[in-house]
Formats: structure tokens, C-alpha cells, sequence
């Protein structure tokens, strides 16, 4: 794979997941609902991990798996599953949850923010491998299929217990104005510390990876 190859190309489907990701412009919010925010995001970190589910599968197989493509998603789950998304819970919703709910929404973020952690580890491990991985190294290769599945194993867990215990406590802990302030400062963050557009610019990639790996493995069963 020539270097040119390593960095990320520009997005080739402006038209994606249909998600909110093309519903508002970057400066624009339509929705109040810090969770509601929130879960939209998990829509698209989960096509993301179907996509890296995927590439681990090829690996196992023998097969290649170009290491653009792997440094793509990687940028992806850096720049928007962590720097963006997880950014906003943890710099906004777990202290405010923290506050309102000392006991079980404290124990709650307690183990979210554990989850985040253990993620973090995992991605700076799938980034270590992956130039071996890519040399053909058969112990690399198995070792960053396996953290590709654990972290997209780990990421599946946690999604599903801020859909079932997070959101619904965030609803009952905070009130509707709280709230409110919570999706003005998720604006904030995305806008000034993560920066505008990060989700545009990373739909179309995971678009044509889902293409190249998602939907190509479906097809070819
Ligand atoms: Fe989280
Ligand atoms: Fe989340």
C-alpha cells in the first residue's frame, strides 16, 4: 500500500445514513434532547463498528484488508467516536448526571466512563498492530482482529446500557431547562473543541467502507 494511500480521502457519498447527520446544517440544532443527540451519534458509531466487525472477519479469513482502510477507520473512531461523541458525555452529561443523581447516576457514569477507558486502550493497541498486520505478520494480524472484535464487542455493550439505563435516567434525573443546557453545550463542544462538520466529514467514509466491507461480505453469502 503506497503512503498517499494513508491519509483520508474526502467524502464520495454526500447523501449517507439518513440520520441527523444530513438533517442540520453543522451550526444548526434542531433537537433539544441531549439523549436524543446522543443516540443518533450511536447510529453511526454502530455502522462503524459493523464496518471494523468486518475487517476483522477478512483478517481471520487470510484475506487483505488495505491498510488505508484500516487507518480510516481508526481516524474515525478517534476523531468522532471519542474526540466528539464521547467528548460530550464526559465533559457534560456525566458531571451534570453525576450531580443530580449522587447514587445510582454517579455508580452509572462510574462505570461508562471505565468503558470509555478500556476503548481507549484497545484503540491505541489496534493502532500499534496495524503496520505489522499489514506486513502479513500472522500474530499481528490475529491479535488486531481479536481487539477490533473486542472493542466493537465492548462499544455494542455500552451503547446498550446508555440506551437502557443512561437516557432514561438522564429523563428522570434532569430537569427538561438542564437538559436543554446540555444540548447548547454539546453544540459548543462540537463546535469549538472538536470542531465543525466533523460528523459530515466522516459519513462518507464509513459509507464507502460499509460498501466495501459490509455490504460485500452480505453479498458474497
Ligand atoms: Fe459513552
Ligand atoms: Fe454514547
Amino acid at each position: 500500500m503506497s503512503a498517499d494511500a494513508l491519509s483520508l480521502r474526502p467524502a464520495a457519498h454526500p447523501n449517507g445514513f439518513g440520520s441527523i447527520l444530513m438533517d442540520r446544517g453543522p451550526m444548526v440544532r434542531v433537537m433539544t434532547e441531549p439523549s436524543e443527540i446522543l443516540r443518533e451519534e450511536h447510529e453511526v458509531i454502530q455502522h462503524l463498528l459493523h464496518v471494523l466487525t468486518a475487517m476483522a472477519e477478512r483478517v481471520d479469513r487470510g484475506e487483505a484488508v488495505a491498510r488505508a482502510d484500516v487507518d480510516d477507520v481508526l481516524e474515525i473512531v478517534v476523531k468522532f467516536a471519542d474526540e466528539c461523541h464521547h467528548a460530550k458525555e464526559e465533559k457534560a452529561l456525566f458531571p451534570a448526571l453525576r450531580l443530580a443523581s449522587p447514587q445510582e447516576g454517579a455508580a452509572l457514569v462510574h462505570r461508562l466512563e471505565g468503558d470509555h477507558e478500556a476503548g481507549r486502550h484497545l484503540v491505541a493497541a489496534m493502532r500499534s498492530e496495524s503496520p505489522a498486520a499489514e506486513s502479513g505478520d500472522p500474530k499481528a494480524r490475529s491479535q488486531f482482529a481479536k481487539d477490533a472484535r473486542s472493542y466493537a464487542a465492548l462499544l455494542t455493550r455500552h451503547i446498550d446500557a446508555e440506551t437502557e439505563q443512561l437516557f432514561p435516567l438522564v429523563e428522570r434525573a434532569l430537569p427538561a431547562k438542564e437538559r436543554a443546557a446540555l444540548a447548547d453545550e454539546f453544540d459548543r463542544i462540537e463546535r469549538e473543541e472538536t470542531g465543525a462538520g466533523v460528523h459530515e466529514k466522516y459519513e462518507g467514509t464509513i459509507h464507502r467502507l460499509a460498501d466495501r466491507y459490509v455490504h460485500a461480505a452480505a453479498h458474497a453469502r
